[in-house]
C-alpha cells in the first residue's frame, strides 16, 4: 500500500497536519536524545523524515532505517543524498515483526507513525526490545484519536471526514481511508504503554502532543536479570 502513496507522502503529511508532523518528529528525536557515535534504528522509516530529525539532533550518530516498502525507501535514499547524510544512514528492507539486526545492535530506536501499521504489535515491540541494548531508549510517535477535552469532537470529525478526503484529493489514493480507520483502531495510550511494558520496557512515558492528536511513547529496555 505504501508503495502507491510514496511519491506524495511528504506533501500529504505536511498538509494534513498543517506542518505539525515536523514539530512532532523533532520532539521525538529530542526525547530519544541520541549521542554522536551512537547507533540508532528508525523502524518504519518510510521516506526518512524521523531519521533526518535524529541526525539533526546528533549529526555524528549512525541511523539504520528499516521499512518493507521499496518505494518509500527509494524516496528516503534520495532525501538522504540531497541532505548530504548518505554516509550516516543505512536503509534496509524489513518489517517490525522480524527486525533484520542482532541482539543489542542499537543504542536506541524510534518509530514514527509506523507502529499503527504493524499487524503483530506485541511481537514488534519485543523485537525492538531485542535489538536495542539494555538501558537503551525506544521512542514511538503515533497518531491518536483525542477522546476528551473541548476540542476532541472537532478532532474526531477531522480524522473521520477531513483526513480521507484531503488525502485522496492530494494523492489521488483511496489509501487515506486506511489512515482514518487505523487511527481509530489504535489502542488507548495507557493500553499501548502497557503493551510496551509487557514487551520488556520500563520507565514508560506517554506524552500527548497537540491536545492528544499524537502521542509520544518512550521506554527503556530492561536490564537482563
Ligand atoms: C506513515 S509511514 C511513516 C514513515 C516515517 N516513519 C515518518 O515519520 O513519516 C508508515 C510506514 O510504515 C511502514 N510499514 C508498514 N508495515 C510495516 C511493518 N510491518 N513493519 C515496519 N514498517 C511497516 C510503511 O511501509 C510506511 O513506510
Amino acid at each position: 500500500m505504501f508503495d502507491g502513496i510514496a511519491e506524495r507522502y511528504d506533501l500529504v503529511n505536511r498538509v494534513l497536519t498543517a506542518g505539525g508532523d515536523r514539530r512532532w518528529r523533532r520532539r521525538a528525536a529530542r526525547m530519544l536524545a541520541p549521542e554522536d557515535g551512537s547507533q540508532i534504528l528508525d523502524l518504519a522509516t518510510g521516506t526518512g523524515d524521523l531519521a533526518l530529525a535524529v541526525l539533526a539532533e546528533a549529526p555524528g550518530a549512525r541511523v539504520a532505517g528499516v521499512d518493507p516498502s521499496p518505494a518509500m525507501l527509494d524516496r528516503a535514499r534520495e532525501k538522504m543524498r540531497r541532505a548530504g547524510v548518505s554516509d550516516s544512514v543505512v536503509l534496509e528492507l524489513g518489517e517490525g515483526e522480524s527486525i533484520p539486526a542482532d541482539d543489542g545492535a542499537f543504542d536506541g530506536a524510534c518509530v514514527g507513525f509506523g507502529i499503527r501499521n504493524v499487524s503483530d504489535r506485541p511481537r514488534a515491540l519485543a523485537e525492538l526490545a531485542r535489538v536495542v541494548r539494555p538501558g537503551g531508549r525506544v521512542v514511538i510517535l503515533e497518531l491518536t484519536e483525542p477522546k476528551s477535552g473541548v476540542l476532541a469532537p472537532l478532532a474526531r470529525a477531522y480524522i473521520h471526514r477531513g483526513v480521507p478526503r484531503i488525502g485522496a484529493l492530494l494523492s489521488g489514493a483511496r489509501e487515506y481511508r486506511y489512515l482514518e480507520s487505523s487511527i481509530a483502531a489504535f489502542p488507548p495510550p495507557a493500553e499501548f504503554a502497557g503493551m510496551m511494558e509487557s514487551a520488556g520496557f520500563e520507565g514508560l512515558e506517554a506524552r500527548p502532543l497537540s491536545f492528544g492528536a499524537c502521542h509520544l511513547f518512550s521506554g527503556i529496555v530492561k536490564e537482563a536479570r
